[in-house]
């Protein structure tokens, strides 16, 4: 095979923003090392698909790119093919079982080696193999620190040309929630908490490459919470480490009295706002509904670059199937703590995930999830049909009892009980002046854009239709042009769907007038 500085590097990213991050980051890394990068997968001298295991769905989609990849390998022998991600986590050995084309399992907490993993499959011609297993759960403040998946996140290279004016950042990895249908905990292992000076060093550093829009990530982001006295360090950094037990946020100051000094997560909200105000939009996902207290509300009423803006799953409106989901809260406390967001931050969007048909769900218990849907306003839901996950305390406990055909009628139902609240959010906005930070040409126009490459339309027809987003996270179109990519403008908005508003911009902003 061609030396790495000639090899062309095929990546797609399935799942949620923790894998982009993490492709993202494995990309900065080969490019780092002459790797070159095709969006085609038939020049690519390799193809790395990093995976999501969250719902079978996910899964399925990863099955069929491998079983297309055998004929790829056929034509060209040398090519590397790669499965990284929390399905190879999950299912490595059984996938290099019963895919011989497969030349790398990487699981998400071994991905700084997948430059010496590609190398030796080049070299040797054996599958190579990188996973936590069971060391991914082993709980001890070393164990994060000696951790080299901290370099990744540490060697990012942003330069300012290859961001659209946002970045993810992560703050923490894995989780210790366990709910009974999710594989996450396994697949990313306990959770890990960065320290906060590698996180106000990493958005310094974006900041300085020209990005204004920030997003904190973390599976449970509220949970974040930084011991300073029990850090390691290694030559004077404090060393990631390993997040604390439900037991530290049954403190309402989440500080247990130690005497140690601690950065909670309203804490690190309130350093990178003051220490870095060139990022004009924060962000955070996910948050966990139990331990949302109001130091970060208040953190949040007081700092206006913090976007209203939350995306908290709530999962479920019946108590029973949220025990037995092992949420550790009810329907009540989700309500009050909708009620709390509203209190500080009136003008918040929120928005949830939910699972329908869930082991032993009634149709009472359906209509409580429907009733908490429409008492909450979400701008948005994710909603999901239960999939079994090996692993998970579920599949063994309850029985997959809810027939498909009930689950696709009250996800359908739901989503459509979602819409009308969208909509009626949407048409609130109707006339509105709002900020929009523009992320590059919409759907619309890209569409068109391929329909000319391929000939199949004139250039004069193509729109300048740009999509971008508020604060609150709400997708708006207007008409301008693509030089707006990655600032905020202005836009008086004119008509709405229930996911799409659609105005006018205002006024052009001094840097890109003429
Ligand atoms: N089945 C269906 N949905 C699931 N989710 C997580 N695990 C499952 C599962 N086994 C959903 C949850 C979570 C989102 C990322 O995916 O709603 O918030
Ligand atoms: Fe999965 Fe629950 Fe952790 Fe979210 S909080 S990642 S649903 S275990």
């Amino acid at each position: 095979m061609s030396p790495s500085s000639q090899r062309h590097v095929f990546v797609e990213t399935f799942g949620c923003q923790m894998n982009k991050l993490d492709s993202e980051l494995v990309a900065g890394q080969l490019r780092g090392l002459g790797y070159r990068f095709t969006d085609r997968r038939e020049i690519a001298d390799v193809i790395l698909y990093n995976t999501c295991s969250v719902r079978q769905q996910a899964e399925d989609k990863v099955h069929g790119r491998v079983g297309d990849a055998k004929a790829l390998k056929r034509e060209r022998p040398n090519l590397v093919l790669g499965v990284i991600g929390c399905m190879a986590e999950r299912d490595g050995a059984a996938l290099l079982e019963k895919y011989p084309q497969i030349d790398l399992i990487c699981g998400p907490g071994e991905l700084d080696k997948i430059p010496v993993l590609i190398d030796n499959a080049v070299r040797t011609r054996q599958p190579q193999t990188a996973l936590q297993g069971h060391q991914a759960r082993r709980s001890s403040t070393l164990a994060a620190a000696a951790d080299n998946l901290e370099m990744l996140d540490l060697s990012r290279s942003v330069s300012p040309t290859d961001h659209n004016g946002s970045a993810y950042v992560r703050i923490t990895r894995g989780c210790n929630k366990f709910c009974s249908y999710c594989v996450v905990p396994f697949t990313r292992g306990p959770e890990v908490h960065r320290s906060p000076d590698q996180i106000l060093d990493e958005c310094r550093r974006l900041a300085d490459a020209g990005v204004i829009e920030v997003t904190l990530l973390g599976q449970t982001v509220n949970h974040y919470r930084f011991d300073h006295g029990a850090a390691v360090r290694l030559a004077g950094v404090e060393q990631p480490q390993v997040g604390p037990g439900g037991a530290a946020f049954r403190d309402p100051d989440h500080r247990l009295n130690t005497g140690r000094r601690i950065t909670t997560f309203a804490d690190l909200l309130h350093l990178l706002h003051e220490q870095v105000p060139q990022i004009r939009r924060l962000r955070f996902v996910t948050s966990y509904p139990r331990d949302f207290g109001d130091d970060i509300l208040q953190v949040m009423a007081r700092s206006p670059r913090i976007c209203r803006y939350l995306h908290v799953p709530a999962q479920h409106g019946s108590d029973v199937v949220l025990r037995r989901m092992n949420r550790d809260y009810t329907a009540g406390a989700y309500i009050e703590f909708v009620d709390r967001v509203r209190d500080h931050l009136p003008d918040a969007m929120l928005a949830s995930d939910f699972i329908v048909g869930f082991p032993g769900e009634t149709d009472a218990d359906f209509a409580a999830t429907c009733d908490l849907l429409r008492r909450c306003r979400f701008k948005n839901s994710f909603i999901f049909k239960y999939s079994p996950r090996p692993g998970t305390v579920a599949i063994d406990k309850f029985e997959d009892d809810v027939p498909e055909s009930v689950k696709k009628r009250r996800n359908v139902e739901l989503l459509a009980i979602q819409s009308q609240v969208s909509q009626e959010i949407a048409d609130e906005q109707v006339g509105r002046r709002v900020e929009v930070l523009v992320e590059g040409a919409s759907p619309h126009a890209r569409k068109q854009r391929r329909q000319v490459e391929l000939g199949w339309d004139r250039e004069e027809e193509v729109d300048s239709q740009l999509s971008g987003r508020t604060g609150g996270d709400l997708i708006v179109m207007f008409q301008g042009s693509e030089e707006l990519v990655g600032q905020i403008v202005p836009v008086r908005i004119q008509s709405a769907q229930p996911l799409t508003l659609f105005g006018e911009m205002i006024a052009v902003p001094a840097t890109a007038g003429g």
